[in-house]
């Protein structure tokens, strides 16, 4: 529940108060969300605002702009009730920080909590009051562009990532001075998008929905995110828009959500597309029963709101409901007892907001392969180094996806970053290669390799530029794109006799499927789109100035194939495992059909993904050993204390994520096979060991059964813990009482 807008809370008395002397017109307006007029005021727009037809603007960021629409909503209407400026300030505002995917891989809510807050401040001194982030939808399958706006595949981690995001755009005090309201987005289901495809429909039991879905969402709920979005898709049938199941009985009633619930974009209109609303009049009064309180852009409520109340289909109680979330939501703002004042010129500080940046790209960098130590590079021993790809050299490629307003000119690419660390005599012989990333001319391949084979090392940088991942922007293929796989085939070919390293440094929105690559470098760190800072953070890497920490937030396929593939799968009747696997090559001619002895695989690729879960390497290596449970019989009730030794055990310090896996091994319904429940980000030194220390809570063992319904139950779990999802030291214990 969250206190924020509670029935007693103060934000809420006001609106009541407030509710109590508009007009029913005035009321709808407030559900009216405009988009703006792109840096001017229309005689429409303002006419509208001065009518009370319109409760935010979403889009407008020019700030003079923006000081007049407060003005003429604050002095020039009736009501004099200010606009709530809207937009999707997703991963940094002019300073940028890595794609949501990145940031998560820094399994670090620290981390994430100080991007949301440079965010929201440079975010706020334009007069923006709104963001539509965080995205905390489930995701599984990297075919989906949005995969990069999201924390990954894992309810833990999305919900305690989402949580960190939500205090650093909103502070404890909603109405300081650069808080702004965040937005728990895409309320349901969105990440599993059939097929991997943007805005397709969505099949997700219940079972699914309560242990995977919904969870960062009931996290946000309980932290105080003061709005929600709904998903474009349908969820079983029901477009979210108009589902009063999940918007009314489940996030308000049953979780207490109080603040308002805004749909996506034209989503209210699209109800007609979907096919269950024959008219926008279908689709408003739908929308509107089923607990959306503002509508985005597509104006049906504002159009119809009238006639759907005067013909009862509307409820005047329920209009007032959503009228007094709205307005709660700006009185928690402050912007009632803010005033309209001239924004001050922005005045945040750069030097420390590109610092911020770079911190995060470094924390977000995963280390993928490392052999023979081939990272850090001994810059004492180079003359020359070759710099190969596109990406290596581009300000605005690096930036990721959902950067509107991001600030080029605060860039700092792996060239310029290289440059700056490396020795002055160290030569940086660089080549684009390709003119974008899709690019299949292969004129400049002989180029590249003449310059690789007079380099003491090579880096290559590939991946996808920003517009191959993001919203409506879906892969069916997850390989690298056009020709860059036969560049990497023609170093691996031409280096490989030389004794000269070669490192694959990849910036992409989304997992990809490099199995090939990943067997043909020495190293690989994945970069995913770092954002402003993102060459001096690699650079940094790449000499040692800093030690990767990153893990993947989300499994890495072989094959599209496998997708989807996820640490917390169930284990089936038949599960695979190394001694009953067969690859297909292993067939004879003529093998006789039979099932027995065989399990869930695909015969044409290895059962295990190219990356699991949680993986991440480091300059120096961490061991885990005596793991103690402070209670091997645990009741209902009761917290499981466990404690266990990390060693660093390599030459530099360097920073680990321990993570906490649990197996239930009897249960009414099928459980994963593991499950992550906690994890810790460690700092140690070299040669150091520290105890690290979770507190489980008995109620956490807690799953949702076929039917939706809550248990507890009695049995035996297995807890891993370790640094990915392969973690092997283990302990037994039991929880024992009643089934609750
Ligand atoms: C559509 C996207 O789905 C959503 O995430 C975004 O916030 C809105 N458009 C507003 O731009």
């Amino acid at each position: 529940m969250s206190a924020l807008f509670a029935p007693d809370s103060d934000a809420m008395q006001r609106a009541l108060a407030l509710l109590a002397d508009m007009s029913f017109e005035e009321k709808l307006g407030q559900m009216n969300q405009v988009n703006g007029d792109g840096g001017h005021i229309s005689g429409d727009l303002a006419q509208a605002i001065r009518e009370g037809r319109v409760g935010s603007v979403i889009n407008e960021v020019n700030p003079d702009i923006i000081v007049q629409l407060q003005r003429i909503a604050v002095h020039e209407s009736r009501c004099g009730i200010p606009l709530l400026i809207g937009r999707d300030v997703i991963h940094g505002f002019k300073t940028i920080f890595p794609i949501p995917l990145g940031l998560a891989s820094s399994w670090c809510p620290d981390t994430i909590e100080s991007a949301a807050r440079i965010s929201a401040l440079e975010a706020s001194e334009i007069g923006i009051n709104w963001t539509f982030s965080p995205m905390i939808d489930i995701c599984r399958d990297p075919r989906w562009g949005r995969v990069a706006e999201c924390f990954g595949e894992d309810p833990v981690l999305c919900s305690t990532l989402a949580v960190a995001m939500v205090k650093g755009y909103q502070t404890d005090d909603l109405a300081s001075q650069g808080a702004i309201a965040a937005c728990a987005k895409h309320f349901v289901g969105y990440g599993a998008s059939e097929s991997g495809r943007d805005y397709n429909t969505t099949n997700i039991s219940e079972h699914d929905l309560r242990n995977v879905h919904m969870p960062s969402f009931h996290a946000a709920s309980n932290n105080n995110v003061a709005t929600f979005m709904t998903s474009f898709s349908d969820v079983n049938g029901e477009p979210v828009s108009a589902n009063k199941w999940l918007l009314t009985d489940v996030l308000k009633d049953e979780w207490h959500f109080g603040g308002l619930v805004v749909s996506d974009w034209a989503s209210v209109h699209q109800l007609t597309v979907h096919g269950i609303a024959g008219c926008d009049r279908h689709a408003a009064e739908l929308a509107i029963n089923a607990g959306v309180d503002m509508e985005m852009v597509s104006a049906t409520f504002i159009s119809y709101g009238h006639q759907l109340i005067h013909e009862n289909k509307v409820q005047q109680q329920r209009i007032d409901q959503a009228v007094a979330r709205i307005l709660a939501v700006k009185f928690a703002l402050g912007l009632f007892d803010q005033g309209v004042t001239n924004l001050p010129a922005p005045k945040h500080n750069l030097a420390a907001h590109l610092d911020a940046s770079r911190v995060c790209a470094e924390k977000s960098c995963v280390l993928l392969k490392n052999q023979s130590h081939t990272l850090p590079l001994n810059t004492d021993k180079l003359n020359s180094v070759a710099l190969l790809g596109m990406l290596a050299d581009d300000d605005y490629e690096q930036l990721g996806t959902w950067i509107f307003d991001g600030d080029i000119t605060r860039s700092c690419t792996l060239h310029q970053g290289l440059r700056n660390v490396l020795p002055d005599h160290v030569a940086i012989n660089y080549h684009k290669v390709f003119d974008n990333t899709r690019d299949c001319d292969t004129k400049h391949i002989p180029d590249a390799i003449t310059l690789a084979s007079a380099s003491d090392a090579v880096i290559v940088c590939v991946g996808e530029e920003a517009i191959l991942s993001g919203e409506a922007h879906c892969r069916a293929e997850l390989g690298l794109p056009g020709a860059q796989q036969q560049l990497i085939n023609a170093l691996s070919e031409h280096l490989s006799s030389k004794g000269v390293p070669l490192i694959l440094v990849v910036m992409a929105g989304r997992p990809l499927a490099i199995e090939s690559a990943v067997q043909q470098v020495d190293a690989l760190l994945y970069a995913w789109h770092p954002g402003s800072m993102g060459g001096a953070a690699i650079a940094n890497l790449l000499v040692g100035n800093a030690v990767p920490s990153g893990k993947l937030p989300i499994t890495f396929p072989r094959k599209v194939g496998q997708i989807p593939i996820y640490h917390s799968v169930k284990p089936g009747g038949r599960p695979v495992n190394r001694d009953n696997f067969v690859h297909m090559d292993a067939f004879p001619m003529r093998a006789e059909q039979t099932s027995l002895g065989m399990s869930s695989s695909h015969m044409d690729t290895d059962f295990t993904p190219l990356f699991p879960f949680g993986f991440g390497l480091s300059y120096t290596h961490f061991a885990y050993h005596d793991v103690i449970l402070d209670n091997l019989l645990l009741h209902t009730g009761d917290t499981l204390g466990v404690s266990l030794a990390v060693t660093n055990q390599g030459h530099v310090a360097g920073d680990e994520v321990v993570q906490l896996y649990i197996r239930d091994h009897v249960a009414s319904a099928t459980r994963p096979v593991r499950e992550l429940k906690a994890f810790q980000r460690v700092s140690l030194q070299p040669g150091e060991t520290q105890r690290v220390k979770f507190h489980l809570p008995a109620d956490e063992l807690a799953f949702f059964d076929a039917r939706g319904k809550r248990c507890l139950e009695p049995g035996t779990f297995t807890l891993w813990v370790g640094g990915d999802s392969n973690a092997a030291l283990c302990a037994d214990f039991e929880l024992v009482g009643e089934v609750a």
